[in-house]
């Protein structure tokens, strides 16, 4: 494989952005400074060092992404804006594709993957990940709607599972479930005839929001999601 698409690959930067790293002399192969970007490499031989610290290539990748609003989930579509468009240069988008969906109109914790296995996983429905969104509501909300929310609420015929919700604020929650059906946390609050304004999911099993900005995308690792 070529250097620069390798370093690429580890996500330091477009080739453009490799390039130059390269010309600053910061990269080693074996322990010898190589500035040529065509140069080749056995990816899963050589040792490669950035600033003295190994790159490790591996076959799958994990990003999260604080997605922004209007943009939908999905890898292609004819007419609307993906979150694929969101997605810097340094991202390896080769069979990247979202964990379930977060609405056109939801903000928050995305994450994307090309390990289809994992994917399929984290989305089976006995896998019960924990996702936990902040809410902003059209009405107040009291401690009753609270804990019929927690104990299961009825959404179009099926009854939801337990979850945590917390009031948080003024019309503001926060609620955590296990599930991931079909607009369910706008529906949840539908069922205490009340209404979601604004969402944003800030957990999905281990991996937090934090602090991203909205549209930024870390690549996170493996052992760092469930
Ligand atoms: N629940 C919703 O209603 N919308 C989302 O985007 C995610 C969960």
């Amino acid at each position: 494989m070529r250097l620069d698409k390798f370093l690429t690959e580890c996500g330091l930067g477009s080739r453009k952005e490799v390039k130059s790293l390269l010309t600053s002399g910061k990269v080693k192969v074996n322990g010898e400074i190589v500035k040529n970007p065509q140069s080749n490499i056995k990816e899963n031989e050589d040792k490669v060092e950035y600033n003295n610290r190994v790159l490790e290539y591996s076959k799958f990748r994990y990003y999260i992404m604080n997605k922004k609003a209007g943009y939908i989930t999905a890898v292609e579509d004819p007419r609307e804006k993906t979150v694929m468009e969101l997605l810097p240069e340094w991202v390896i988008k080769k069979e990247l594709a979202p964990v379930g969906r977060l609405d056109k109109d939801t903000e928050g914790l995305l994450l994307l993957t090309n390990d289809g296995q994992l994917n399929h996983k984290l989305l089976a429905p006995k896998s019960h990940v924990e996702k936990t969104y902040y809410a902003e509501l059209e009405k107040d909300i009291n401690s009753e709607d609270i804990e019929k929310l927690e104990n299961g609420v009825d959404i179009g015929g099926y009854i939801t599972m337990p979850a945590k919700a917390e009031i948080i604020g003024e019309k503001k929650i926060h609620l955590t479930i296990k599930e991931g059906k079909f607009h369910q946390v706008k529906k949840m609050l539908e069922a205490v005839d009340n209404k979601v304004i604004y969402l944003k999911r800030i957990s999905f099993g281990k991996l937090l929001l934090d602090d991203m900005e909205l549209g930024e995308v870390r690549e996170v690792k493996v052992e760092d999601i469930i």
